[in-house]
């Protein structure tokens, strides 16, 4: 469609200023059709940014290496600005919005010049679902278009729901690498060094600017921007839920459904959660999405949840048909993979595939060729994928996908889980006492820093409040808030029950004590008979526990070690109150709810008796 044809006028003047602005050499509105996203893919291997994959091993698939600086989401580079800092809390970066307007102008001042300016329309939930939002992404990077074209819904629908005057998100995007007259990008992945990064966010006025990043959350701005910092934003104000959950449908022996939310900080394998097999016979597990779980309110009360993406933005290594099986599947065709290694028979490899790389040498993701590896492990550092190389792939790939994921109603939320990679004191699961509970769990979720993350915290407890820390768009205090509300404001026995997982307790050894994976089925199956209100629970200090024999034991684990990891560890669970008291809830400040100390006290009151 040409610009001058859009109905909707004040999309049309705002691309028009926006073209002024970043002056490309020609403005495309995306359509949204296949032509188009062969068109991308195309456009990025004639400039060297993309190589396609052999078709006998995964059809219809490219690779790109990004460059060394652009390689992860950038946290110390991303920014709330909220005309007021406190509203922006303690746990994000700040930047007077005016401010950063006039310094972000600046850099898309010709930013994207030599190059052209996609629109993309695009809507985060099934196309006119109530749930859904639309969104309008500006961009210079092909390779951006093609990857929203697999993880929202792009092009002319979106445009004909947004009709003459409909609400969107606007959203700037570019590289910010201007080409100068015959200059190409020639291999080199174009970005901004990375003091010229910014990912940012005014609340207010719900608008995203992203400026000098191509990769992932930085750039694929319906995802983490819109569907988390924007979209938590817009749910405090309209009575709703945006949160970092996968949400999965699970089915009992006696065909029995119920759907299931999750939250849980990066690299404790949520994406493997809501693929798993399970290993309890007679039981089924569905995805209807991995990353993201937005829910209002039906008429009856319940809470109903849709996945506003259309794809999956998996973390690839580690990925096996092992660890999981389904995802593996999905990227097996029409997928985009970005600082994976090539194999020497066109194929992608990463480390822990599963196997070592067929011939003699392989490229890594920095595009260096090295020997190919026996094995699928390499040494800290030396990887042939980049560790946070990942997959792009359609949802709809997904073996598993539950056929109802597309319902624009959503689906009925019966419980949520939060989670996080705790070696010791949090058991295997546990069930919150009511809401407010729930809440206090949610906003004490912790994960124990991997070797993949921060190095010099290894091994301490780092707080991610219902794994939103990088994703809320406001004051967490306030956010705690808007939970605690939303369970007062409403019939309780409706909303869904809360639950805390562990699946990584360790023993003495330094062992991992449940196996996880397929063999967490056991833990939803109990949880499940929970939300029917079965008489498989022990009340304890800390909430509800497993009765011993309510769980099905896997091969492996002692009845002394299950016992372990679903009973109360007094002294542990002591050290954690004293640990949130004096150093998690004091950085909130006086927007901490005192509900939240409340709960706080009554633990500590519990477990003293
Ligand atoms: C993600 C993340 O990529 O949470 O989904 O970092
Ligand atoms: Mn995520």
């Amino acid at each position: 469609m040409e610009l001058q044809n859009l109905k909707h006028a004040g999309l049309k003047k705002w691309i028009e200023e926006a073209a002024a602005l970043m002056a490309p050499d020609s403005v495309v509105i995306c359509d949204g059709s296949q032509a188009e996203y062969d068109r991308m893919i195309q456009i990025t291997v004639d400039a060297g940014l993309a190589t396609r994959l052999n078709p006998a091993k995964k059809p219809n698939s490219v690779l790109y290496r990004s460059d060394p600086s652009d390689v992860a989401r950038v946290e110390n580079r991303t920014f709330i600005a909220s005309k007021s800092k406190d509203d922006a809390g303690p746990t994000n970066n700040w930047i007077d919005p005016a401010e950063l307007k006039h310094t972000m102008t600046d850099l898309y001042r010709g930013s994207m010049k030599g190059r052209v300016m996609y629109v993309i329309p695009f809507s985060m939930g099934p196309i006119g679902s109530g749930i859904a939002k639309i969104g309008v992404q500006i961009t210079d990077s092909p390779y951006v278009v093609a990857n929203m074209h697999i993880m929202a819904r792009v092009g002319t629908k979106v445009l004909d729901v947004l009709g003459t005057d409909g609400f969107y998100v606007p959203c700037y995007h570019s590289v910010g690498k201007p080409l100068a007259p015959g200059e190409k990008d020639a291999g080199k992945w174009p970005c901004a060094p990375i003091d010229k990064k910014y990912i940012s966010h005014f609340p207010e006025t719900r608008e995203i600017w992203s400026y000098g990043s191509g990769y992932g959350g930085n750039a694929l701005l319906g995802k983490k921007c819109l569907a988390l910092r924007i979209a938590s934003v817009l749910a405090r104000d309209e009575g709703w839920l945006a949160e970092h959950m996968l949400i999965l449908k699970i089915t009992n022996p006696k065909g029995e459904v119920k759907y299931i939310t999750g939250a849980f900080p990066s690299a404790c394998g949520k994406t493997n959660l809501a693929m798993l097999i399970p290993t309890l016979p007679g039981w089924k597990v569905e995805t209807v999405g991995d990353d993201i779980a937005w829910m209002k309110f039906g008429a009856d009360g319940r809470l109903y949840a849709i996945n506003p993406e259309a794809g999956f933005f998996g973390v690839a290594p580690g990925t096996n048909n092992e660890s999981n099986y389904n995802a593996m599947q999905s990227c097996a065709k029409n997928s985009i993979f970005t600082n994976c290694g090539l194999t020497e028979d066109g194929d992608i490899w990463w480390e822990m595939i599963g196997h070592g790389a067929p011939g003699k040498t392989i490229i890594d993701w920095k595009g260096q060729t090295r020997p190919a590896p026996q094995t699928d492990k390499s040494p800290k550092g030396e990887e042939i994928a980049h560790p946070n190389a990942r997959f792009t792939a359609p949802a709809k790939q997904c073996p598993c996908i539950a056929p109802e994921w597309e319902d624009p109603k959503g689906v009925p939320i019966s419980a949520f889980l939060f989670g996080g990679r705790r070696p010791s004191t949090i058991p295997l699961v546990n069930q919150s006492l009511n809401w407010a509970h729930g809440v206090f769990m949610g906003s004490i979720v912790g994960s124990e820093v991997t070797a993949a993350v921060i190095s010099d915290q290894v091994g301490q407890v780092r707080r991610d409040p219902f794994a939103m820390l990088p994703f809320c768009g406001y004051h967490m205090g306030d956010y705690f808030k808007h939970w605690l509300k939303l369970g007062a404001s409403h019939d309780e026995s409706k909303l869904p029950k809360i639950f805390f997982v562990n699946w990584f307790r360790k023993n003495d050894d330094g062992k991992f004590i449940w196996p996880g994976y397929g063999d967490n089925s056991r833990v939803l199956a109990w949880i499940f008979d929970r939300c029917d209100g079965k008489d498989n629970y022990v009340q304890t200090a800390i909430g509800n526990l497993p009765k011993p024999e309510a769980i099905a034991r896997p091969d492996g684990v002692s009845e002394a070690d299950l016992k372990a990891i679903t009973s109360v560890d007094i002294e542990g669970w002591k050290k954690e109150i004293a640990d949130v008291r004096k150093n998690h809830y004091p950085k909130f400040g006086d927007k901490l709810p005192a509900e939240l100390y409340a709960e706080l006290d009554a633990i500590e009151k519990r477990l003293n008796a």
